[in-house]
């Protein structure tokens, strides 16, 4: 009998184990870069996309709004298309927009891409 409740309780700690090892396997990505931190640059990238992006991308937090969160985007190897995420990537979709997003080709100097890109990189 007592035996028996020994293995009971073996087999209660090798299942929470394997259960604490797969949760803390998926990848924790941080916070995005505080907006008290950010350089002028990333700052006026930051005005550009609450004017421009905002309306359809949350930043800072998961889940889809009318497009996917962009939280942590360059952290991540693939954009939610599945394409890499690199700034070769994101600008043809900035310029020229992607499916049902429009694109801000129009709307955009290159110099305000510039400053959008760097403000994404700090997601
Ligand atoms: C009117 C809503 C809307 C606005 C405004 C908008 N987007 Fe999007 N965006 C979308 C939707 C919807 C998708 C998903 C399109 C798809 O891939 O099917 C998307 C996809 C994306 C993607 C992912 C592309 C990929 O390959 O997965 C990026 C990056 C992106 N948007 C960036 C931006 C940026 C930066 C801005 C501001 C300049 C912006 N979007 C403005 C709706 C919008």
């Amino acid at each position: 009998m007592p035996e028996a409740r020994l293995r009971l309780k073996t087999l209660t700690v090798v299942a929470g184990a394997a259960v604490a090892l797969i949760a803390g396997c998926g990848p924790s990505l941080g916070p995005s870069k505080a907006v008290s931190q950010l350089t002028p640059q990333e700052s006026r990238g930051r005005a550009l996309y609450q004017q421009y992006c905002a309306s359809c991308h949350y930043a800072n937090q998961t889940g889809d709004l009318h497009g996917p969160s962009l939280f942590a985007m360059y952290r991540k190897k693939y954009l939610p298309s599945g394409a890499p995420a690199n700034d070769e990537r994101v600008t043809p979709v900035i310029l020229r927009g992607h499916n049902t997003m429009p694109g801000y080709g129009n709307d955009l100097s290159d110099q305000q891409l510039t400053d959008l890109l760097a403000y994404l990189h700090t997601l």
